[in-house]
């Protein structure tokens, strides 16, 4: 009988539960794992995003009691670890009354789940955003005249060799903007298989805490470093703050338009934390100067802001895009440049003035 209930449940992919998380439908999550496990992490999507954790064994020792905990009028998906007992649960609800379907694969099939869509297009080419939306990680490839570049290239390289081979290109670049503290870059197992070389700031290969030196090859990459991309250009901009080493890759393009890949220097609500490094004191006045001084004088407010990460989908549009112009980002984003001077905190503030008074001094 039980297993009758579980193969009629129907069931949802990882592909379709994004979807229907940017659309903030009705779905209402019902994560039957344990405590740990979902305290530790679980889907997340829209701020307004209903859900609830009701162990699988509740069911089991009381399956009345645990169904009333359930909103009879929504639509609900089961999620489990791999997808056995969300299944059952599933078929239990069904049998209700109650309209649930289960993830395929479990949570594991939604931590695994890359997400490719175009984001521009233009004579001289496109750029393609690869995002993993579990883990709020966004890169972007930018191809031209059959050469590719991968932006923050993120650990599962498959995905970025099987679009640009679809697109009859090859890598040419592989740009980090900085050395992530939170995901294992791309880059470098790309660059071995491709042959492509794989850039990042040298100040971001030596580790803040111990002062060691990276063991992975790598070919730094500063200002002064332009790269021909097909008809397009990418320059670099140096944007210590974050990271010392972290840069953003300005994308021009022979129509005139400018793509600004900032990495986790500007989001789209906020901005990269100074203290992630340790030496939050110390890099904090840096990342000011990086935000007020150094940035803005290469941005338009037509230029287009690609960040390397989101907190929640409400940072992108229901097309799933994590990219805004600088002008919208200015008038969105609480803490930008633009809208942040008068709201900085005073203690910041005296900060950054006194830094930048001495910075003034030292370079006169
Ligand atoms: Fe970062």
């Amino acid at each position: 009988m039980t297993s009758e209930i579980a193969i009629e449940a129907p069931v949802l992919s990882a592909g379709e539960l994004y979807e229907r998380l940017l659309h903030q439908s009705n779905l209402f999550i019902l994560d039957v794992r344990n405590e740990q496990d979902y305290a530790r992490w679980r889907v997340e999507g829209r701020s307004n995003l209903a859900g609830i954790n009701l162990p699988y064994y509740d069911f089991l020792e009381d399956e009345e009691a645990a169904i009333a905990r359930i909103p009879a009028d929504r639509e609900v998906l089961v999620v489990c670890a791999k997808e056995g007992s969300s299944q059952y649960v599933a078929g239990l609800l069904g049998q209700h009354g109650i309209t649930a379907s289960y993830l395929e694969g479990g949570i594991v099939s939604w931590g695994d789940y890359y997400d490719l869509r175009t984001v521009a297009e233009f004579p001289a080419g496109k750029i393609i955003q690869v995002a993993r939306p579990a883990r709020g990680d966004v890169s972007f490839v930018v191809i031209s005249d059959g050469a590719a570049a991968v932006i923050d290239p993120l650990r599962h390289i498959a995905h970025y060799q099987a679009l640009v081979e679809a697109a009859g290109a090859r890598f040419t670049a592989l740009l980090d903007t900085h050395v992530h503290a939170d995901h294992i870059s791309g880059g470098p197992a790309l660059a071995a298989a491709s042959g492509a070389t794989y850039y990042v700031h040298a100040y971001d290969a030596i580790h803040p805490i111990d002062m060691l030196p990276a063991r992975i090859a790598y070919t730094h990459i500063d200002e002064s470093v332009q790269i021909s991309l097909g008809r397009t250009t990418i320059k670099t901009i140096w944007y210590p703050g974050h990271t010392l080493g972290q840069v953003n890759y300005l994308l021009e393009e022979p129509d005139g338009g400018r793509y600004l890949f900032t990495g986790d220097g500007i989001f789209l609500r906020s901005f990269g934390r100074p203290d992630l490094g340790g030496r939050g004191e110390a890099w904090t006045p840096v990342l000011y100067e990086s935000m007020y001084e150094r940035l803005p004088r290469h941005l338009t407010d037509a230029t287009m802001i690609m960040p390397s990460h989101f907190s929640t989908l409400d940072e992108g549009g229901e097309n799933g895009m994590f990219l805004a112009s600088w002008a919208n980002v200015q008038r969105d984003n609480e803490r930008s440049p633009g809208a942040a001077w008068k709201s900085l905190p005073v203690s910041c503030s005296v900060t950054c003035r006194t830094f930048r008074r001495s910075t003034s001094r030292s370079s006169a």
